[in-house]
């Protein structure tokens, strides 16, 4: 009986050339798994092949029984190889995929920076300092007396409009400027007397280019036996020409603050626009940069110095303008804007 063993011969290697084929063309673990159960497992091909060794004569059983075993042990060599193949690829891609280079050298830490409001107020009070003044505090919750009576300023006087000042429901205010250290300087300290008070201030205001609801301002005060206007346009001028490091083209106006008298207003050429007119100029090419004059006897006499024997000069200076027209910025809302890539440029 040749022709079954011959039929099983011809099945057997049908069977591998199939196998192998379909090894090759696995593409995931679980591909190779199919062929591996359909071919050697036990109810596989192969194992029925086997089944019907039993009804060989002998000879063919023997010869046949080889061929199968050479068949099984090719295919589970070469699934074994494939398996072995998807395993290093996988490594591989991982590998790639979680890569870390030791060696490179760490990012460096990104240190941090003074607001650049911050640097210009620390420039002024070493400028004020080397001139024998003192650097003040005050609290930016205010009493209406500091923030205004003691300023001369009448109940009636626009500048307490609601519109204005943030009023505290206890009667306490957000102060509207600088000038109450004045008043708490002059309450702590006897004259002579020479301070500056940098700091926040408020203003219950419609927000824009040009305008903030916070701000900030300094505050100077020098109390002395005889000091003039002529004193106080040489320290403004001083204090000008140290923040912009160059001449600048200022100009002087009358102006009215209550708690001064003569008041004035002094203006800096615009520097946004080099006085050609611009949002932060409000087109006039000038731009208020502080209020000064002669203290007021009244603002002197309130506090308890006597203005018979003392006099002085204040100013107020608006930081915040001051510090666009340094850098330049035509939106005072970058200050408060916690805009990180506007602060890292300073
Ligand atoms: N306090 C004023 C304001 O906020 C500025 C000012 C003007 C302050 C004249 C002064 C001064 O000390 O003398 O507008």
């Amino acid at each position: 009986m040749p022709e079954p063993a011959l039929s099983l011969e011809s099945l057997l290697s049908d069977l591998e050339a199939r196998a192998r084929e379909r090894i090759e063309a696995a593409s995931t673990r679980e591909e190779l798994e199919a062929v591996r159960i359909e071919a050697l497992g036990r109810k596989g091909t192969l194992a029925q092949v086997s089944k019907q060794l039993g009804s060989l004569p002998a000879e063919e059983r023997a010869r046949i029984g080889r061929l199968l075993n050479a068949v099984k042990q090719d295919l589970e060599q070469r699934l074994a190889a494939r398996l072995a193949e998807f395993e290093r690829r996988e490594l591989e891609a991982r590998l790639d995929a979680e890569w870390l280079d030791l060696t490179r050298p760490a990012p460096g830490p990104r240190p941090g920076s003074l607001h650049p409001i911050t640097q210009l107020q620390y420039e002024i009070e070493d400028l004020f300092t080397s001139l024998g003044f003192t650097v003040l505090d005050g609290p930016e919750v205010e009493t209406e007396y500091h923030n205004f009576d003691a300023l001369n300023i009448p109940p009636d006087h626009p500048a307490r409009d609601v519109q204005d000042t943030f009023w505290l429901v206890d009667g306490h205010l957000l102060r509207t400027h600088t000038s109450p250290v004045q008043v708490r300087g002059m309450e702590k300290f006897r004259p002579p007397l020479r301070m500056i008070a940098p700091g926040r201030v408020f203003r219950n205001e419609e927000v824009d280019a040009s305008h903030e609801h916070t701000f900030y301002q300094v505050e100077g005060m020098m109390i002395d036996r005889e000091v003039s206007v002529a004193h106080l346009i040489y320290f403004m001028k001083v204090l000008v020409n140290h923040i912009f490091r160059r001449e600048t083209e200022v100009r002087l106006r009358p102006g009215y603050f209550p708690f001064v008298e003569p008041g004035f207003e002094l203006d800096l050429a615009c520097l946004v626009c080099n006085g050609r007119g611009c949002p932060v100029c409000k087109h006039t090419g000038w731009v208020e940069m502080l209020g000064c004059g002669l203290v007021h006897p009244n603002v002197l006499r309130m506090s308890g110095i006597d203005p018979e024997e003392w006099m002085g000069w204040a100013f107020g200076l608006g930081l915040t303008r001051l510090a666009m027209m340094r850098y330049g910025l035509d939106d005072i809302r970058w200050f408060q804007s916690g805009d990180l890539r506007f602060l890292r440029q300073f």
